[in-house]
């Protein structure tokens, strides 16, 4: 399966957001018209057939053929430009909030963060990429000295990204950052940069959820279960191959009397959302007042009523696209497949600015 699209002619100024899911690529093609972020092209491969496995299934390929399924795919949406970013899985990389000791003098505070990341980090320090950033008004700030800062702290492992440097000289790309892709749905879907919203990535191997305040990963975790388990609790129950089950599961998601197989798995999932959730209010005092809705899983029919539901607070599905000029005839799809795009579009995003 693949969905394309392609309604510009090639000009300059192009870049392309790379989003290598475990089930399938994503490219977005962006450019920048008068300080407006323009669509240019998009476009999907399911990764599954080139594996061996059905499309919506997981994956474990390697560098090299994943490079040239995405030289097919950049064909196939015409993509026009090697001006790209790309994204690193959640499931490769260490996030973590943690409290530090303030120190007024940045160099030192500088050198406190990267003694300390060593506590955190479970491999050698050589053997990743370390990153971080310290929350702003962090600390203790009601007159008495601050003693206190909270830092992000981001790691990826040297292996993770070699990897990735293969993917991307192997497609003829040119790569000039790789970003963690909580970060890039961030950009492309959270729209309130104050109060705390989790975002519900729910990809096919893994559901990612997160807890974004003040532009901040207040908390991340990943769910050890995605769109694929349905897929397969579907075949199981009903006696189906997987390809039919996968069929089955995007006609009718959680439409009907049939919805109770699906609705078994979002709820395990939901439930340990719901524990991040708490965990989050509990520890910050602070209510989360809107949960957004991403990844392939969030395009599920009657997700968001049935999210709704189980969690009673508001929730929203992901319209990445909506950051981006594109043509009216466009929208009403642009907003269905949103959710399978948003870490390639916050990704291309960040490259525009760039
Ligand atoms: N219309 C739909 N209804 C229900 N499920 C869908 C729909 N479209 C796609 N999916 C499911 O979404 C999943 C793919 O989502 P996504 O592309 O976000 O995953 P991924 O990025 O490849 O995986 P991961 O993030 O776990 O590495 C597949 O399991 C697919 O079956
Ligand atoms: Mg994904």
């Amino acid at each position: 399966m693949s969905f394309l699209g392609n309604f510009f002619k090639k000009k300059s100024g192009s870049v392309l957001g790379v989003d290598i899911g475990s089930s399938s690529l994503k490219v977005v093609q962006l450019k920048k018209e008068h300080g407006k972020a323009v669509l240019e092209t998009y476009g999907e491969l399911a990764l599954g057939p080139y594996a061996g496995e059905e499309v919506g299934q997981a994956t474990n390929l390697a560098p090299e053929q994943i490079a040239e399924t995405l030289r097919d795919l950049m064909r196939e949406a015409k993509v026009t430009t090697k001006e790209a970013g790309v994204s690193i899985p959640f499931a490769r990389s260490l996030l973590t909030l943690v409290t530090l000791p303030y120190r007024e003098n940045p160099k030192e505070q500088r050198t406190v963060i990267e003694l300390e990341a060593r506590k955190y980090v479970p491999v050698p320090i050589s053997e990743v990429q370390l990153d971080w950033f310290v929350v702003p008004d962090s600390g203790t700030s009601d007159g008495a000295q601050k003693k206190h800062v909270e830092v992000l702290l981001v790691a990826v492992h040297n292996d993770e990204l070699k990897f990735l440097q293969n993917v991307v000289s192997g497609a003829k790309l040119a790569a000039s950052f790789y970003e963690i892709e909580i970060f890039s749905t961030i950009r492309a879907v959270v729209n309130e940069p104050v109060k705390p919203v989790m975002v519900l990535d729910i990809g096919a191997t893994t559901t990612k959820a997160y807890v974004v305040e003040r532009g901040v990963v207040a908390l991340s975790h990943a769910i050890a279960s995605g769109s694929q388990d349905i897929t397969r609790a579907i075949a199981a129950s009903k006696n189906l191959t997987l390809s039919r089950a996968e069929a089955l599961k995007k006609e009718q998601g959680l439409v009907g009397g049939d919805a109770s197989t699906p609705e078994t798995v979002f709820s395990r999932i939901f439930s340990e959302a719901r524990r991040v959730l708490m965990q989050y209010e509990t520890a910050h005092g602070k209510a989360v007042t809107t949960i957004v809705l991403t990844g392939g899983g969030g395009v599920t029919k009657e997700l968001r009523a049935y999210a709704k539901q189980f969690f009673s607070i508001d929730v929203q599905i992901a319209d990445p696209f909506a950051k981006t000029e594109a043509p009216a005839f466009m929208r009403p799809v642009l907003e269905e497949i949103g959710p399978e795009f948003a870490v390639a579009v916050g990704i291309a995003l960040r490259k525009l600015e760039s």
